[in-house]
């Protein structure tokens, strides 16, 4: 512990070396003392040493002032020492008129040395405990602006939030971002920013805002209440991005799409303009028969039909209509689609064979639309054992514990090669083929919530449909 540091102001040189003397060492810890015969020394010191000062004793007459209004003159310099005055006045109004200009102890004169180290040791004990106090709200002062420099210097937005929803905290990054002070967002409602967490619109001064993500966390504060703090991060640009990858994406699909259309569309139109050169030509040389003309004209006719049929698929595909949902008994259905499909599988040669469980019983669904998933699903496995004189099997099973019921239509056909992209419209390996027939199914099953999956080796495919049972 360092030494106290004691001055001592007199015009008697003689009483004050006696008086540093006495306080050479107070509580057997020495002092350091430092002598003044005026007040004009005294200012002197005090300018010089102020900060160091503890205790200042000072005669209350002086030649040059009053010891009283010296003290507190002294004090500007040395806002932390105390003053013990020594006085021959004894008069009460004097001691209370100390007292109240903040000196700390009165001693008179003639003094018992005792007298004076008791005053003096109890300033300084008060005094150390002063500069302790100080210490402590400086070192406090010191953690808070530190902590608040970190909140400002993250490279990231802060809010703190009251428990009734104010903003207690706008950290510079949000100033930077947004535009709006601090003094113009404490206290407004924090929710208009932060919401509940999340990406959310960051306003911007003079219109248009950002995206912030947030994340809010609950911290004890000072007193009873919470504080919740929100962190956010600034993702404009990576959204914009986001938006710009997912509009380039559609746009290359949708050319992907318009690709595939005008390639099928271009067969029926060429056949029907040949077919039309070859009809004028017949008439030029005007000696067809209509007999002759006829055929011409139905082809020309099927490829219209063609075309038609090209544009209504192609519509289910990418304008689907919503679906009419009703509970719909699935046995039923089936059995009226295999009576429409059988003579179809008989002209092919395939043996048609069905296995529904009669446990199947009602599935939600649109019936028109699951009529053509299944129409698709049947006519390309005829269409894939076809010339080979195959079988197909189509099979129904009851709801399984998650509520769906499974579909099966199985083919002992050449099966499908792994990497083929079989539900992408337009990809098709038949001549006549649009390739819309499985885009078209996959959309259907999954509007109805369902799902659609194959397995495939030469000789056996199998796809099979879950679709959800109806509940009721
Ligand atoms: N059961 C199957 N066995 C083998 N290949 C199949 C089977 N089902 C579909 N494919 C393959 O998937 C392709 C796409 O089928 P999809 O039904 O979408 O179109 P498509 O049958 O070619 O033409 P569309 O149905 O429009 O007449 C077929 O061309 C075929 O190569
Ligand atoms: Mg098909």
């Amino acid at each position: 512990m360092k030494p106290g540091v004691v001055l001592i102001v007199d015009d008697n040189v003689e009483l004050a070396e006696n008086v540093a003397e006495i306080l050479s060492e107070i509580d057997g810890r020495p002092t350091e003392t430092l002598l003044a015969k005026s007040a004009e020394e005294a200012r002197a010191i005090a300018q010089r040493r102020g900060d160091a000062l503890d205790v200042m004793i000072l005669d209350r007459r002086l030649p040059d002032a009053d010891g009283l209004e010296l003290a507190s003159e002294l004090r500007r310099h040395a806002p932390l020492a105390e003053a013990v005055i020594i006085t021959g006045d004894v008069k009460v109004e004097s001691a209370l008129a100390a007292v109240g200009r903040g000196v700390f102890a009165y001693v008179l004169k003639p003094f018992a040395p005792p007298d004076l180290v008791r005053a003096t040791s109890d300033a300084l004990a008060r005094v150390a405990l002063l500069r302790e106090r100080e210490q402590l709200r400086q070192r406090l002062e010191q953690s808070e602006r530190h902590h608040r420099e970190v909140v400002e210097a993250v490279p990231a937005f802060v809010v703190a939030i009251g428990a009734s929803g104010e903003i207690l905290l706008w950290n510079r990054q949000l100033e930077a971002a947004t535009g709006y002070t601090r003094e113009e967002m404490l206290g407004h409602q924090a929710v208009a920013i932060v919401g509940d967490g999340g990406d959310q619109k960051l306003p911007v001064k003079g219109g248009g805002h950002r995206i912030a993500r947030w994340r809010l966390a609950d911290v004890p504060g000072p007193g009873p209440e919470r504080i919740t703090y929100a962190a956010g991060i600034d993702v404009t640009a990576e959204r914009g991005m986001q938006l710009r990858t997912l509009r380039a994406e559609r746009l290359a699909a949708v050319g992907t799409l318009a690709a595939g259309l005008a390639h099928e569309v271009r067969n029926p139109l060429n056949s029907a303009n040949l077919q039309l050169q070859v009809l004028r030509r017949r008439l030029e040389r005007g000696r067809s028969t209509p007999e002759a003309l006829l055929p011409v004209i139905d082809v020309v006719h099927d490829e219209i039909r063609r075309l038609e049929q090209l544009v209504t698929d192609f519509l289910a595909f990418a304008r689907p209509q919503s679906l009419d949902l009703k509970p719909v008994a699935l046995a039923e259905l089936l059995q009226g689609l295999t009576e429409q499909l059988r003579p179809e599988a008989e002209a092919a040669k395939v043996v048609l064979e069905v296995s529904i469980d009669a446990r199947t019983g009602t599935i939600e669904a649109d019936a028109e639309r699951l009529r053509q998933v299944l129409i698709n699903l049947l006519r390309n496995a005829v269409e894939a054992t076809e010339e080979r004189g195959g079988q197909m099997t189509l099979r129904a099973l009851p709801e399984d514990e998650e509520g769906f019921v499974t579909i099966q239509i199985e083919d002992t056909g050449p099966g499908i090669p792994d990497d083929a992209p079989i539900f992408d419209a337009f990809y098709t390996t038949k001549a006549t083929g649009t390739g819309l027939g499985l885009a078209i199914v996959h959309r259907i099953v999954q509007e109805h919530g369902g799902t659609i999956q194959f397995e495939s080796r030469p000789g056996r495919t199998c796809f099979s449909l879950r679709l959800p049972s109806h509940t009721t």
